[in-house]
């Protein structure tokens, strides 16, 4: 029996690989008993890659965490497209995500997936294509990225799993010129707070020689939600919100469950799975 080989992905450069994780997180969900997003075309997008994806210690807390903050963001943007049918939606680090189907907004809303050249290679050669939604090869750090996207409707800029391997000015760098990009609209991002010099040396050790994408962790983050506000006055912070305190808590795995009780009374482990939402 001859059988067909998947899509080699041997020559993706580090950050380029962690893409690879959260969309076997998002595929292993697909396959749970009661999964949390259930998208099926995680489960065939990994299916047709050859890639160790056991080696990437994906563990029930990091499946059911990415599975949920990607169901958060569907629903911020979701709800943003129905307010703003004739939007621009731009999903900066955008991977292998199928947020575009996941979130299915009408034919009026024009989608663009940003990514470094070699993962929009792989997203054109394994999604499927959808009328005007268009993948775009760019790194979100030059200045220019931005140049041939539409500058006159509103836009909602989401990033999911993207900011923590940024540096801290690249980022300041990439919030200031979304105003100037676009005309107003909104940004939703997974976030995790401050991460500590010495939490992010630790992680390194912790995963040093595994394909973890904790060893290309650049950002420290922030503790106050509004920080960014002092990076760009002309965002506005408008939501707040923490995985551990979804409904779908109740079902976490049990460590995850625990977690998200002492979050209760802990605010940073409440905002190392934050969403942050702001206007601009
Ligand atoms: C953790 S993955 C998340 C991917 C996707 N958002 C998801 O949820 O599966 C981070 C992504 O950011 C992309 N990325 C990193 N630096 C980038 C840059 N400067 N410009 C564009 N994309 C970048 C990586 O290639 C990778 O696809």
């Amino acid at each position: 029996m001859c059988l067909a080989s998947g899509m080699d992905v041997g020559d993706l450069e580090p950050v380029e690989r962690t893409a690879l994780l959260t969309e076997y997180a998002r595929a292993l969900d697909a396959s749970a008993a009661r999964p949390i997003l259930a998208d099926p075309l995680a489960r065939s997008t990994v299916d047709e890659i050859d890639f160790p994806f056991s080696d990437l210690g994906v563990t029930p807390s990091v499946r059911t965490l990415v599975a949920l903050r990607a169901r958060m963001l569907d629903q911020r943007v979701r709800d943003f497209v129905t307010v703003n049918p004739c939007a621009v939606v731009v999903d900066l680090g955008a991977g292998l995500n199928s947020m575009v189907f996941r979130v299915d907004p009408p034919a009026t809303v024009d989608w663009f997936s940003v990514d470094l050249p070699r993962v929009i290679q792989l997203r054109n050669a394994l999604l499927p294509q959808r009328e005007n939604a268009r993948n775009l090869s760019a790194s979100v750090i030059e200045d220019d990225w931005a140049a041939t996207l539409p500058r006159d409707r509103s836009t909602a800029i989401v990033a999911d799993g993207l900011f923590a391997f940024l540096t801290e000015s690249a980022i300041v760098g990439l919030f200031r010129g979304l105003t100037t990009n676009f005309p107003s609209g909104m940004l939703v991002f997974n976030d995790y707070g401050r991460v500590g010099r010495l939490n992010r040396i630790t992680g390194r050790l912790a995963m040093r020689g595994t394909n973890s994408p904790h060893q290309h962790w650049n950002f420290a983050g922030f503790k106050d939600a509004r920080h960014p506000e002092t990076w760009n006055p002309r965002l506005h912070l408008n939501e707040e919100v923490s995985a551990m305190f979804e409904p779908e808590a109740a079902a976490f795995p049990m460590g995850l469950r625990l977690a998200s009780r002492v979050a209760k009374r802990f605010p940073p482990i409440a905002r190392k799975a934050r969403v942050l939402r702001y206007r601009f």
